[in-house]
């Protein structure tokens, strides 16, 4: 299907982060189709930031995400989100585990409806550990299957793949950027807007990093920052195509049920 020419900024379809005092600065949100990394160490709230668009979207925009979870579990996930607040009643929630069971899920989605659908592979990397496979085994395509026979299932909308770091670990890339390079193109061609989650210094292939980050459209970057005898989380933009952004470093901060960005345009507090 051939994209029609965005002629004028005003059509540039946006997607809120939901992140208060952040879409401000970022012209009210990530365009629509765009890939985003959302890169950070642990515990920076990378994949609560990510469950919160696609719970957000569902809710506001009847919006359809799928969640792919390589290493969390689904119930983990989950106990992190509600001890936040989230409401997993106010959404159609559908939970893979099982890829023989995939048909029969999928049926529990609600057409016209937002839902949300989270892939656990770590539930699914279990059932079939047991089971002959071949060496070689392409996690890589297992997920690449997923997302396929879910578009054909339904018209999803969003995905977040958690974690691009954890699929290096299952499938081996000989040639990473090569690789990446037909991945992305891969979910361009779904005209899906994706969130990959990218984490920072793990197993040390910030190498793949930077191919990541030359073939993303986006880049936003969370960190843990020591203040004194404290720790403060931080929100940067380091990259977003056809977005006029403010780079600043803005605080990041979950409370009172939102995230929050604080700080932009004055100057800095030393
Ligand atoms: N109710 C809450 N309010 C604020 N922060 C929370 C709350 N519940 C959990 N967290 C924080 O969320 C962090 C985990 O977020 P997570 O999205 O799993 O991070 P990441 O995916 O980057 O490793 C925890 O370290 C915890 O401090
Ligand atoms: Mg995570």
């Amino acid at each position: 299907m051939a994209q029609s020419i965005v002629t004028s900024p005003e059509n540039i379809s946006r997607i809120k982060t939901y992140i208060k005092g952040f879409d401000e600065n970022i012209q009210g949100g990530i365009p629509e189709g765009h890939i985003t990394l959302i890169h950070g160490s642990a515990g920076t709230m990378k994949s609560s930031l990510c469950f919160s668009i696609l719970y957000n979207e569902a809710i506001l925009n009847k919006k359809t995400g799928l969640y792919i979870s390589l290493e969390q579990s689904f119930h983990s996930i989950i106990k992190n989100m509600v001890n936040m607040g989230f409401d997993m009643n106010k959404i159609n929630l559908v939970y893979i585990e099982d890829l023989a069971n995939f048909s029969n899920n999928i049926q529990e989605l609600k057409q016209g409806e937002g839902n949300l659908i989270v892939v656990d592979i770590g539930a699914i990397r279990k059932l079939v550990k047991d089971v002959k496979v071949s060496e070689n085994r392409s996690w890589l395509n297992v997920v690449k299957n997923i997302v396929l026979k879910t578009k054909k299932a339904c018209e999803f909308d969003l995905l977040t793949f958690d974690s691009l770091s954890a699929l290096y670990t299952l499938s081996t890339f000989e040639n990473p950027r090569m690789e990446l390079f037909y991945l992305f193109e891969y979910l361009r061609d779904l005209e899906i807007t994706s969130y990959l989650i990218s984490e920072e210094n793990s197993n040390s292939r910030e190498s793949i990093y930077d191919s990541e980050a030359f073939l993303s459209d986006g880049i936003i970057v969370l960190r843990l920052t020591p203040f004194r005898r404290n720790i403060v989380r931080e929100i940067k933009v380091d990259k977003m195509r056809a977005t006029k952004c403010n780079n600043d470093v803005f605080s990041f901060e979950y409370r009172n049920g939102a995230f929050h960005a604080m700080y932009g345009g004055q100057n800095p507090l030393l």
